[in-house]
């Protein structure tokens, strides 16, 4: 009589441990929304904390409300996405006043934080630190304001910035990063983030100032900065790993890196973790999809996880072989 049972029964998903840490704290999944689409207003943060993502990360904030730069200000492309949203979000004290009813529903809650000044981000910074914020991003790279360029671009200003955002309270501390095309713009940046308590890094902002025209109008296809936008996506992906890949070999490993940049599948967020990246944050994904992306995308890395025979995290994460 044959056996019915399988040859290898616990290589399923349901054995596959996906859960993880950043800045000591704790995740019951890999994956989690970006500071990004979908994440401005209390409704959707609360949609959020009904949801599989392992955190709940809010809008990039500013000191005071923000509309947004003028629409049409996000396209969608075969492959992603251009956006110049213009940090349209609640100013950062609506955020502070809805974190305790966010608290209760359950998830780390990780604050992103886009001041125009180090004042305005050492205001943010110091408030937030008092709050109940579980980790704190600070967005170093958003590329819509006119006028103002991406600090993480700037070595000498991002080093006095974290001077003083770095003694203002104990919460995790984390950077989001630009995305880096050069070497020795990673050995920089990297040299300056190893003097300083940062917890984790997150890599990539959407690569900014990129340029998409339609033939057909013979115009741009967004209308903030002449049609230069930030791009999202598929596109974005062989950029994203290779900032988290570079940053992994550089960075002490008590620094977390978090990937983002065209996660829209298992295969995806595997890859990430093969490049080093302790959990992966998905936007432009989310924004097309809503939040049954999250629950997706964690049962198609547990199933492919399980088929190669891996049961954790750590037993993946910077995994890369090289030729
Ligand atoms: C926006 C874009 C970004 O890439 C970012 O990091 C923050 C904000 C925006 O345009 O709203």
């Amino acid at each position: 009589m044959s056996d019915p049972t399988p040859a290898c029964p616990r290589n399923t998903a349901e054995f596959v441990d996906l859960t993880t840490h950043i800045g000591g704290i704790a995740l019951d999944n890999y994956l989690f929304n970006a500071s990004g689409p979908l994440c401005t207003s209390e409704a959707e943060l609360t949609q959020l904390g009904h949801s599989a993502t392992a955190a709940i990360m809010t809008k990039s904030c500013t000191i005071l409300p923000r509309e947004g730069n003028a629409e049409p200000r996000y396209q969608n492309l075969p492959l992603g996405a251009l956006q110049s949203m213009g940090l349209p979000n609640l100013g950062y004290q609506a955020y502070l006043a809805m974190l305790p009813r966010l608290k209760l529903l359950n998830k780390p809650i990780v604050v992103s934080i886009s001041g125009f000044s180090v004042t305005d981000n050492q205001t943010m910074v110091s408030a937030f630190q008092q709050s109940d914020a579980d980790l704190i991003e600070v967005n170093f790279s958003c590329p819509n304001i006119e006028g103002k360029p991406q600090l993480g671009y700037d070595f000498e200003q991002t080093d006095q910035a974290l001077k003083v955002l770095c003694q203002l309270g104990d919460k995790p501390i984390g950077l989001k990063l630009p995305p880096y095309f050069d070497f020795s713009h990673f050995s920089a940046m990297a040299d300056i983030i190893k003097q300083y308590p940062i917890s984790f890094i997150t890599c990539i902002n959407s690569v900014g100032n990129t340029l998409v025209i339609d033939a057909e109008t013979e115009s741009a296809i967004i209308k903030p900065k002449g049609g230069f936008g930030g791009l999202c996506g598929d596109y974005i992906k062989p950029i994203g790993l290779a900032n988290v890949r570079a940053f992994s070999t550089l960075l002490p490993e008590n620094i977390d890196i978090i990937g983002v940049g065209g996660i829209k599948n298992g295969t995806d967020a595997f890859e990430y973790l093969l490049a080093g990246a302790s959990a992966v944050q998905v936007a432009t994904c989310y924004e097309k999809e809503g939040v049954e992306c999250f629950s997706r995308i964690s049962n198609e890395l547990a199933t492919l996880m399980a088929r190669k025979g891996y049961k954790t995290i750590a037993e993946v994460k910077g995994q890369l072989k090289t030729l």
